[in-house]
């Protein structure tokens, strides 16, 4: 990025682009993404043997950037029958997938099989009976990772912590309940275990929950070795690698999680004497976040007692919920005056009937912001699109994929006849 007057990311004028495609707009740049598979591939792929990264796909997913993973070597991890069949529709090595999620259906499962998902994650103990039920209605053999709660607390926030005691996600480590479901699956001959799953949480700021998860999950892998003879080819240790969560924080290296995470492990395993197990990630938001940005148009601007200033842009939480869901905070420039001095302290509000609808509270930008601007938000990519909702029947915003000064729109902006798309009216109300 660099300013003439205007915000240019990766190559594109940001101004342009807006008036060009429309506000509110998600930009995604290409070369970003890129960027950090790339990073993955060296810090990690190649860096250590016997390892397999997948893109979470929940962070952001079209078919397009199903695209981009694939070209890039990586897998995709999904988690419902929409991110597998977008996946599939893209054309995506499904053998590269792997599917998660507490509460899969029959039929997603079944999906999962016919189109040849790479792994399936169970959750549960009960989820054992439909998996082995959809493997013998497809006539094929799934292969299971299990995913437990290692019983940490992640330091997030409560709503993107996953790998504690409590969590919905996972088999418990307390009782016989995993022993009991190995020992099954060990039995079944339209099942297949490969190993175990943990994801502790999201936007980690520090590598100390992975490395204490490794601890459980080796521990684990020990005593199913002892009691069951179960050996442990796979071990997925999930993603959460966290992004700058405010203005000027530095940007954390995947080596930073990886390097301990993996001198660890092997550590732990030579102590138990076990080989240590193929090792997978799965980053969703450390690849994607700051690869996007968002554009909005300002609208009103109004002082309002107590020196607030209230600048009203044309989205909010249906393009952005993450501020009203968990105060994620978010910064920005004005992208027609980015070389302004930013000094007038104002409070950026979306425009759904809500009074939790800020964007960003208390920030900085141009001090003449006025009614037309271009407001860039940056670190989107990650959790924005994919959580976006048509709340206040708000059609949703349009994608555009740049990369070196080429702008490309990967999903539509929806119209108001999209909107009323799948509705009908019975006879009696017309
Ligand atoms: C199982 C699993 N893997 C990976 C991720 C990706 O997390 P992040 O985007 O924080 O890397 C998630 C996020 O919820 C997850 O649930």
């Amino acid at each position: 990025m660099s300013s003439r007057e205007h915000l240019v990311f990766d190559g594109c004028d940001t101004v342009e682009l807006a008036n060009t495609f429309g506000t509110p707009l998600y930009v995604l740049s290409e070369t970003a993404i890129r960027e950090r598979c790339h990073e993955v591939k060296e810090d990690f792929l190649h860096k250590y043997p016997n390892t397999k990264a997948v893109y979470a796909s929940k962070a952001f997913l079209t078919m397009a950037m199903a695209k981009i993973i694939a070209s890039e070597g990586l897998g995709l991890d999904v988690v419902s029958g929409g991110e597998i069949y977008t996946a599939y529709r893209a054309g995506f090595p499904m053998e590269r997938t792997v599917f998660h999620g507490n509460n899969k259906t029959l039929e997603e499962l079944q999906l999962a099989l016919e189109t040849g998902v790479g792994r399936i994650v169970a959750d549960s103990e009960s989820e054992i009976d439909i998996i082995e039920e959809a493997a013998r209605r497809r006539g094929k053999k799934a292969i299971l990772l299990l995913r437990v709660a290692p019983g940490v607390d992640a330091e997030t926030h409560k709503y993107i912590a996953t790998g504690h005691t409590t969590s919905k996600f996972g088999f418990s480590l307390a009782g016989d309940t995993l022993l009991r479901t190995i020992r099954r699956i060990m039995a079944s001959d339209l099942l297949e275990l490969k190993g175990f799953h943990s994801h502790v949480g999201s936007q980690l700021q520090s590598n100390r929950s992975h490395v204490l998860a490794v601890d459980a999950l080796v521990n684990e892998m020990n005593l199913m070795f002892k009691q069951l003879g179960f050996v442990t080819e796979e071990l997925n240790i999930g993603g959460g690698f966290g992004v700058p969560q405010h203005q000027g924080d530095t940007r954390t290296t995947l080596k930073y999680f990886i390097d301990p995470i993996m001198s660890h492990v092997t550590t732990e395993c030579e102590k138990a004497g076990l080989v240590r197990p193929m090792i997978i990630i799965e980053p969703g938001r450390w690849i994607v976040s700051e690869a996007g940005i968002t554009l909005y148009r300002v609208g009103s601007i109004k002082d309002v007692p107590g020196g607030i200033t209230y600048v009203g842009v044309d989205g909010g939480m249906t393009d952005n919920p993450r501020p009203a869901l968990y105060g994620a905070q978010y910064w920005g420039v004005v992208a027609n005056k980015a070389d302004e001095p930013a000094e007038k302290k104002v409070t950026v509000v979306g425009k759904c009937c809500e009074s939790g609808d800020v964007l960003m509270r208390e920030v900085f930008v141009a001090n003449t912001i006025s009614r037309d601007d271009i407001l860039a938000v940056f670190n989107t990519g990650a959790y924005n699109f994919s959580m976006a909702s048509n709340y206040n029947r708000i059609p949703r915003a349009a994608v555009v994929l740049v990369r070196n000064g080429e702008s490309h729109v990967i999903v539509n902006r929806q119209s108001y006849d999209d909107l009323l798309l799948g509705e009908g009216i019975p006879q009696h109300l017309l």
